[in-house]
């Protein structure tokens, strides 16, 4: 069953019901300001960090749960409706929700009257622009009253949440004419402000929630709008809100058009007031005239689509599959530039109070954004470095606004140095730009510690190098990517986090799915070394890779796939051997991927094995068979009941590995197979079982053993988005990014048949031809034959005219 249909021609998923299973959301903003929109206007927004500069309110665990948010009503007699549905929840005549690049729109209709609501961060600026469309279609004047209505946050999401002894005394607030200031604790150390403003005089406003509520009711049922009145009320303390109302009377086939701005100022602290108590509002009455018109609000709109426009014509595909067109050409990208921004802060299942940015996590990130905007991927990459420590193991996580370590989660996560490879290397191969390596990056963020860039990454392998233990395999710390594979945890108390229990090391537990990294990383990295000229230690670190790789297939291999670990006794996990957990799937993606056992046919088996016990009908499980008890030597992996997260699931973030590893070893159907299996446009007509968004990847999709197999969680915050990027668009298709230049190796089966790809790449247009003719004649360039598959750059030329004869 479908809740709505994809609008490729306007790269769009149009939902058709607000009914949708769970609230399905997108993400406004491109650089700063940021809003999370649901498909009935709810959700909230932020500058920067989620957690300490919460723009707007968004209540946890609330029934139901997408209530508040964006708050427009039309009252039209004694009817009261609101374009989105919510909040007034008055049943519609019509309602449409419309999810685009950056923006959303609703066109909804109730007894005559249409209304278009479009929300959308113009870009530059810090600024929400929402604009309300009323239009009567109907044969008779209408007089309405429309509101608009937002809850303040009090900047502090955490402490809006709890600290309410402190908070309902503190709220602040100044009206002008149209615009309602938000200014609680302004008065003390903070040197910004918010403000809701339309462009046009209204009848009215209130600012006191209580009063515009009215005793004992919700969003859905104001007493002011219910009464048509606005109370003009100045709240002091308690809960601050920004609503007007505005009085329009419409004859029929009249259309008017009113833009609402939702905005965030930051003031010099020597320039915060105006005169005594009075802020200084000079910057909000620039931003405000800014766009205080339809034409400037069109202008912003289409400057959003144009810049989507460009971004997404780095990479265009042309295939007879107009499901990987649409993923590849719109969603696939789009979902990368979320996660890009937003790591795995601010979702519908991230709270935004929780973790910040993700260590391990924006390093994957940027292997699928690279392409997008490399400067940004640049910026990204030193301030992931500069929180690394000198010993090469580094902070799990910073918050964005300080960009410092969080020192509440630590280190010890053994994987997260080699992550740093794996983005800069990528960096390189997308840019040739190797001056970042030797861009001064600190230790710890602590000045003077600074070094360039290429000593962060040696220290990242030799992290490794140093860090092995017993089988000469490295050892795991804390947890490598699986966050819960805690083997050196030892937890009994409810509670405690199973991240940060117990020491982050032990000298005994090992990771096979580290040396799978390793090898590939540990490779990566020499290759780097030698494109700069340091042809010694490439060979010193070639050897080392060489050591582990020996390691891991003597130690490493189980008969018929890659054993996941050894725990703190020295015993196999994800080994036949094992009762349960006996195979696991992230070793077999990445030793596959990084070519351990190629020559021992290792990949082929390992892969044939997931498809024996892990695969089913939306993707591939994390393992098999599900831990049914709670292993204290696992950590959190046997917390969860089996077929759910980490103990059996489908966690999709490691499907692509698995798809792409397919493509090393020339495994076509597996890897298209694997692809098509969890991608969202390929599950959209079961979206009553998958329930989440159709348009991007969710973390999870409960596994077999689940009660709700089929099911998925945690949408859109996922490092599945930028894996698929280059699973389906480098692995696949085969348009490779390599430090030499641009590479053809297209991995496809006959069916998929043969299709065009355009590509920009350092500075020049690729118009790639993949042609299934069966004359395997390779590639030709500008009509010539070349011996390989790379691309012979020519200095100073902007378009290459390619094919590729399989
Ligand atoms: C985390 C990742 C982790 C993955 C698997 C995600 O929730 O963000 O860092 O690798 O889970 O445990």
């Amino acid at each position: 069953m479908k809740y709505g249909f994809f609008d490729d021609a306007n790269r769009e998923y149009c939902i058709t019901t607000p009914f949708t299973p769970l609230p399905w959301i997108n993400y406004l903003g491109n650089d700063g300001f940021f809003g999370l929109i649901s498909n009935t206007a709810g959700g909230y927004c932020f500058y920067r960090d989620a957690k300490l500069r919460r723009i707007t309110r968004y209540r946890y665990n609330n029934i139901p749960n997408d209530i508040g948010g964006r708050l427009y009503y039309i009252k039209d007699g004694n009817t009261v409706w609101s374009p989105a549905y919510r909040p007034a929840e008055t049943e519609l005549d019509s309602y449409e929700c419309r999810h685009g690049m950056g923006y959303t729109t609703f066109n909804s209709t109730k007894d005559g009257v249409n209304a278009k609501l479009t929300f959308f961060v113009p870009l530059g600026d810090a600024c929400e622009l929402h604009r309300l469309e009323v239009v009567n279609n109907s044969n008779e004047t209408k007089e309405l009253t429309l509101y608009s209505g937002i809850e303040w946050c009090l900047w502090n999401a955490v402490d809006d949440s709890q600290n309410y002894q402190r908070n309902l005394s503190i709220g602040e607030l100044e009206v002008i004419g149209s615009t309602i200031y938000h200014k609680t604790e302004y008065r003390e150390r903070r040197n910004h402000y918010a403000f809701f403003t339309v462009n046009t005089e209204v009848d009215g406003f209130d600012t006191d929630r209580d009063v515009f509520l009215g005793a004992g009711r919700a969003w859905n049922k104001p007493v002011q709008v219910e009464n048509g009145k606005s109370g003009n009320t100045v709240a002091s303390g308690w809960y601050p809100i920004a609503s007007h109302s505005i009085k329009v009377t419409l004859a029929p086939g009249e259309k008017k058009s009113y833009v609402f701005q939702l905005g965030y100022i930051e003031v010099p602290r020597d320039q915060k007031w105006e005169s005594k108590g009075i802020i200084n509002k000079k910057p909000a009455v620039e931003l405000i005239n800014k766009y205080n018109s339809d034409a400037a609000f069109e202008a912003a709109f289409k400057a959003l689509k144009d810049y989507w426009d460009n971004l997404l014509s780095i990479y265009h595909v042309e295939s007879k599959d107009e499901k990987v067109n649409r993923m590849v050409n719109i969603w696939h990208q789009y979902q990368v530039m979320v996660t890009f921004n937003m790591s795995r802060s601010a979702s519908y299942w991230e709270t935004g109070i929780g973790r910040g940015m993700g260590f391990r996590d924006s390093c994957q990130d940027l292997l699928g954004f690279m392409h997008l905007i490399p400067e940004r991927a640049r910026d990204r990459i030193i301030d992931i470095a500069s929180i690394q420590f000198e010993n090469g193991s580094t902070y799990h996580q910073y918050q964005p606004l300080t960009k410092r370590g969080n020192a509440d989660i630590g280190g010890g996560f053994n994987d997260d140095p080699l992550w740093l490879v794996a983005c800069t290397a990528a960096y390189i191969r997308e840019t040739g730009d190797t001056t970042i390596l030797d861009h001064p990056t600190p230790f710890n963020n602590v000045e003077g510690s600074e070094k360039p860039l290429m000593e962060h990454l040696r220290r990242s392998i030799n992290f490794t190098i140093n860090n092995k233990g017993p089988h000469g395999l490295p050892l795991i710390g804390r947890a490598d990517w699986n966050d819960c594979l805690n083997l050196n945890c030892f937890s009994e108390e409810p509670g405690e986090s199973f991240q940060t229990f117990g020491p982050s090391e032990g000298p005994v537990a090992e990771s096979v799915f580290i040396a799978g990294m390793f090898v590939k990383y540990g490779k990566e990295y020499a290759d780097i070394c030698d494109y700069v000229g340091l042809t010694d230690e490439a060979k010193t670190i070639r050897a080392e890779v060489e050591k582990v790789k020996t390691a891991t297939e003597e130690f490493g291999w189980d008969g018929e796939w890659f054993l996941r670990a050894y725990d703190a006794y020295g015993n196999k996990v994800g080994s036949n051997e094992c009762e349960e957990g006996k195979i696991f799937i992230e070793p077999q993606g990445f030793c596959t991927m990084a070519g351990i056992g190629q020559e021992k046919g290792f990949g082929a088996k390992a892969l044939d094995s997931l498809y024996k016990y892990l695969v089913n009908d939306y993707g591939i499980e994390i393992l098999a068979p599900c831990y049914t008890t709670y292993h204290v030597e696992l950590g959190e992996i046997s917390s969860y009941p089996p077929g759910y997260k980490e103990n059996g699931a489908i966690f999709t973030h490691n499907n692509p590995w698995c798809s792409v590893a397919a493509t090393v070893i020339g495994d076509a159907e597996k890897a298209f197979d694997i692809y098509k299996r969890s991608c969202p446009a390929f599950l959209e007509d079961v979206s009553e079982i998958h329930r989440t968004e159709p348009y991007v990847y969710s973390q999870m999709i409960a596994g077999r053993a689940a009660v709700h197999y089929g099911e998925a969680k945690n949408s859109f915050l996922t490092g599945t988005a930028a894996w698929v990027v280059v699973d389906i668009t480098q692995a696949i298709l085969g348009v490779q990014p390599t430090l030499q230049g641009l590479s053809i190796k297209p991995c496809v089966t006959k069916d998929f048949g043969s299709y065009s790809v355009v590509r920009k790449y350092r500075g020049a247009k690729y118009d790639i031809n993949v042609i299934q003719d069966g004359s395997g004649k390779g590639l030709v360039v500008d009509g010539a034959a070349v011996e390989g598959n790379l691309i012979p750059a020519v200095e100073g030329k902007k378009e290459y005219k390619v094919e590729f004869y399989i």
